[in-house]
């Protein structure tokens, strides 16, 4: 594992270990993948696109972690979520992953954007402020599409040493 690997993990243990990040793992996102395998490379794939570009490595990782913290099944229709947002699940997710992610942690402004703003131009008046939000948003478009037509996008051999209980990366 090289040493900017090593970089991402510290950046986003503490995240992979709390309970409410690996209830991710409850929901499919599209196809065959988790809202947390699909959240884990979006975080990878973000970090090493920041880091190309010289932008908030830190902030991609852990923002793209945290994009799609909805914490709910998008496919089962909910009565409760209708009433608060009238739009569907598309629409709406984004802000209630960023509720989500300022209730169990602490996040600076930039993820908070990277966050709300990651299904623009859908949500267009959600209009991302940082160029980290746009690489995110770009990277989950990228992935989403992959994933929807049979999950052409591999795992990194190591990512799925993350997705395992007993990789032993508890602090
Ligand atoms: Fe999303
Ligand atoms: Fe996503």
């Amino acid at each position: 594992m090289s040493s900017v690997d090593q970089e991402y993990i510290d950046y986003i243990i503490d995240f992979l270990n709390d309970e409410k990040v690996k209830e991710m793992k409850q929901y499919v996102q599209h196809g065959n993948t988790t809202t947390y395998k699909h959240c884990l490379k979006v975080s990878y794939y973000s970090y090493k696109l920041a880091k190309r570009f010289h932008c908030d490595a830190k902030d991609c990782a852990i923002g793209g972690l945290l994009h799609d913290f909805f914490l709910y099944d998008w496919h089962v229709k909910d009565k409760e979520r209708e009433k608060e947002f009238f739009l569907p699940h598309g629409f709406t997710h984004g802000v209630v992953a960023e509720r989500n992610a300022r209730k169990y942690f602490e996040i600076d402004d930039k993820c908070s954007d990277i966050i709300i703003t990651h299904m623009f131009p859908l949500t267009i008046w959600k209009v991302p402020k940082f160029k980290e939000s746009y690489i995110v948003l770009t990277v989950d478009k990228y992935l989403t599409i992959a994933e929807f037509f049979s999950g052409k996008v591999k795992w990194k051999k190591w990512l799925s040493f993350l997705d395992t209980e007993s990789f032993g990366m508890v602090r």
